[in-house]
């Protein structure tokens, strides 16, 4: 799904850039450019990004990211 409409970002686009490393909300925008126009993506990214930083397993990272696919 579209979070970022400014940039064309989805939500597994996010997922993979904090599964990749991104470990913050600054790092992921700073990798992908969501939020750095309108801004109107800032709060579903920022829950995308707490979400995946919240899961403790590559397992459950893997569930996330094929539940999103
Ligand atoms: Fe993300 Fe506009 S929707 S910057």
């Amino acid at each position: 799904m579209y979070v970022c409409l400014c940039k064309g970002i989805t939500d597994s686009q996010i997922k993979d850039a904090v599964f990749g490393g991104a470990s913050n909300l600054r790092e992921v925008r700073k990798q992908l450019g969501v939020m750095s126009q309108c801004g109107k993506c800032g709060i579903m990214t920022k829950q995308i990004v707490e979400d995946a930083l919240s899961t403790d397993t590559v397992e459950e990272q893997q569930n996330l990211f094929y539940a999103a696919n």
